[in-house]
Parts: structure tokens; C-alpha cells; sequence
């Protein structure tokens, strides 16, 4: 249905059809590589991303970073987007509406970018990817295969800023994936 990311961001640029779009200083599409194997997917833009319109430049983005460093995954070899492409007010969780209207958009990034890998952060962008039966206590740190993608669910880095003892499991997780990134010859 699209040719490229382009063609996709033209439509997010534009988008109404909820109404997230009031507010927005900008729309966040997603940033990285194109053609990356393993893709990050958050909840939606905080005040720092919609400010910026790239995603997890605020403060859970910074730590997620210092992880990144710590581990060897490079941000230039990823790619990473979110469940809505809009802020929600106050950074409440986006609604079931608002996610079902957006989550469009981020299937085609899918598509075009063809990740083997897709890491769930947080609560969120596992319930709208997987299914409303998964919890993200009991998901984290396991693989679970659909059509063809690994997915690993962890915890969202917002959640490590609020409690440190998850910041373990969260290291754990990237470490699992870069694990399986290093024996598949996955850009990490
Ligand atoms: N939290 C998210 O889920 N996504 C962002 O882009 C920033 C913070």
C-alpha cells in the first residue's frame, strides 16, 4: 500500500483521526535504520518528543541510551517508533480508540522495514501488538515467535526511572537480544 517510510510519514504529518492531533507540536514517526533488523517499539511521545518529533530523546530515552552504550547496541543500527505517533495529554496511556487509529501507520513501518526482531517496551506496546491477554510482568525476557518475527517483551524505560530493581531484568532482556542478534549476524 506504501512504496516507503516517506510515503507513510506524509500521512502521520497530516493525520486526524483522533484526537491526539489537537495537541501536538509534532508528530513522532520513528527514527533509525530503515532497513534494521531489530525494532524498538515504545508507548508514545512524552513533552521532549513532541517537542523534537523523534522518539526517547527525554529522560527514559536517555536511559534506555546508556544501556544501548553499555551493551553495544547502536542506535544507528535499530529502529525505533511508538503506538501513537502523537502525545497523549499529561502522558496518560493512550486510548484503546487512539492506539487502534494509529496502530495502522506503525504496521506498515513493519512491513517496510521487515525487522526479524521487535522489542516490546512496556505494558502497552505489548497489549496493542500481541494481544490484551499478555502482562508484561510475566512476558518480559521470553521470546514469543509470530508469522515469521521473534518478538521480547521488557519493561519500558519510563519504568526503570520509577523503580530501580527493574533495571536488571531490563539489562537481562537487551542482553538476550543482542545475544541472538550476534548469532543470527543481526544489525546490532
Ligand atoms: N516513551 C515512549 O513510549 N516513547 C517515546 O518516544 C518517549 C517516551
Amino acid at each position: 500500500m506504501y512504496n516507503d517510510l516517506n510515503e507513510v510519514r506524509d500521512e502521520v504529518i497530516k493525520c486526524n483521526k483522533c484526537d491526539l492531533c489537537k495537541n501536538r507540536t509534532n508528530s513522532v514517526f520513528g527514527v533509525g535504520n530503515e532497513n534494521a533488523d531489530i525494532m524498538f517499539i515504545g508507548e508514545g511521545p512524552g513533552a521532549d518528543e513532541d517537542r523534537e518529533g523523534i522518539p526517547f530523546v527525554g529522560k527514559a530515552g536517555k536511559l534506555m541510551n546508556q544501556a544501548f552504550v553499555g551493551l553495544g547496541i547502536s542506535r544507528e543500527a535499530i529502529y525505533i517508533a511508538n503506538i501513537v505517533k502523537c502525545r497523549p495529554p499529561n502522558n496518560r496511556t493512550p486510548l484503546k480508540q487512539e492506539a487502534t487509529a494509529c496502530l495502522d501507520y506503525l504496521r506498515n513501518q513493519v512491513i517496510l522495514i521487515k525487522p526479524k526482531i521487535i522489542v516490546l517496551l512496556g505494558s502497552t506496546a505489548l497489549k496493542n501488538i500481541l494481544g490484551e491477554n499478555y502482562g508484561i510482568t510475566a512476558s518480559r525476557g521470553k521470546w514469543i515467535e509470530k508469522k515469521g518475527i521473534l518478538y521480547m517483551p521488557t519493561f519500558h524505560p519510563a519504568a526503570l526511572l520509577r523503580d530501580d530493581s527493574k533495571k536488571i531484568d531490563f539489562w537481562n532482556d537487551l542482553e538476550l537480544i543482542k545475544k541472538e542478534a550476534e548469532k543470527n549476524n543481526y544489525l546490532i
